[in-house]
């Protein structure tokens, strides 16, 4: 898809990798409604798209409320007449699940995995309503694709992110609605640094280095742009650049 003049949903557009796409996004000539559950993260975006020349609008936005997720959608309709790309990124981290008392782990499957297919469901049905083509982007994880001792939940939430974008690939044919998922490796945004700069640099060295925000946004915009890609996976990750995850062989 050719992101001139098209209109784009970010979610968890306020900050780290959302922001990148966003401000991606609009220098590729493209709209954007910033959604995030942090207003002042989504109106701090909109003013960089702003003094790039870009036409963005900040928009409140909860992923577990179906009713804020169908809001942001239309809002891109109302505000800039058409909607064409939703990149669901809102995710959360951050769980300690032996020590979790209060049951907080299920929090991280609502934003990771349930919003992201709610968000799924819900852009599919205004695409297929406004009859022309689409793109949705779901982002996943590393962690989707390989063990998380210390995230077990976050590393299932996304595993079900990877699966569910993957089984969309029909989507393509049958709507015109190319469904695609991104694996990020590990990333500089504040979603890592909560864990500490001594932690932040010791998986740094795991995995042999840390992503920029703007290495995923890249990743982003060229699973827009191509349109041989849908239910494909692509991963980003210092030692392998970006690429894509094989097909597993049906049976
Ligand atoms: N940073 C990494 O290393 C890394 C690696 C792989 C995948 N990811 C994924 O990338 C995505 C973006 O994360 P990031 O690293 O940019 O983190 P971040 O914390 O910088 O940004 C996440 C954004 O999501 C928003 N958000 C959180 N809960 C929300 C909710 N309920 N409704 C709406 N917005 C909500 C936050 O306000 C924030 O603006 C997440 O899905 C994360 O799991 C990150």
């Amino acid at each position: 898809m050719e992101l001139t003049g098209k209109v784009a949903v970010v979610s968890g557009g306020g900050s780290g990798i959302g922001r990148a796409t966003a401000l991606a996004l609009i220098e590729r000539g493209a709209s954007v409604v910033v959604a995030d559950i942090d207003i002042a993260g989504a109106e701090e975006t909109v003013r960089m798209a702003a003094s790039r020349g870009g036409k963005a609008a900040a928009r409140r936005c909860d992923v577990t409320r179906s009713e804020d997720l169908a809001a942001a959608f239309t809002a891109a309709t109302a505000e800039f007449g058409r909607f064409d790309v939703a990149f669901n990124n809102a995710g959360i981290g951050g769980e300690d699940i032996f020590s979790d008392e209060a049951g907080d782990w299920q929090r991280i499957v609502n934003i990771d995995l349930t919003a992201v297919i709610d968000a799924t469901r819900i852009a599919v049905r205004e695409m297929r309503r406004g009859g022309k083509p689409g793109v949705i982007i779901n982002t996943a994880s590393m962690g989707g694709l390989l063990p998380m001792p210390d995230s077990p939940v976050y590393a299932a939430a996304k595993a079900g992110v990877v699966n569910f974008s993957r089984s969309l690939g029909y989507l393509a044919a049958d709507s015109n609605i190319r469904v695609n998922a991104i694996c990020p490796s590990f990333v500089d945004t504040p979603l890592v640094r909560r864990s500490g700069e001594e932690r932040m640099q010791e998986v740094g060295r795991l995995v042999g280095g840390i992503l920029e925000p703007e290495d995923i946004a890249a990743g982003v915009i060229e699973l827009i742009e191509d349109d041989s890609r849908f239910g494909s996976v692509m991963r980003v990750t210092i030692r392998g650049g970006r690429d894509f995850v094989r097909e597993v062989r049906p049976f």
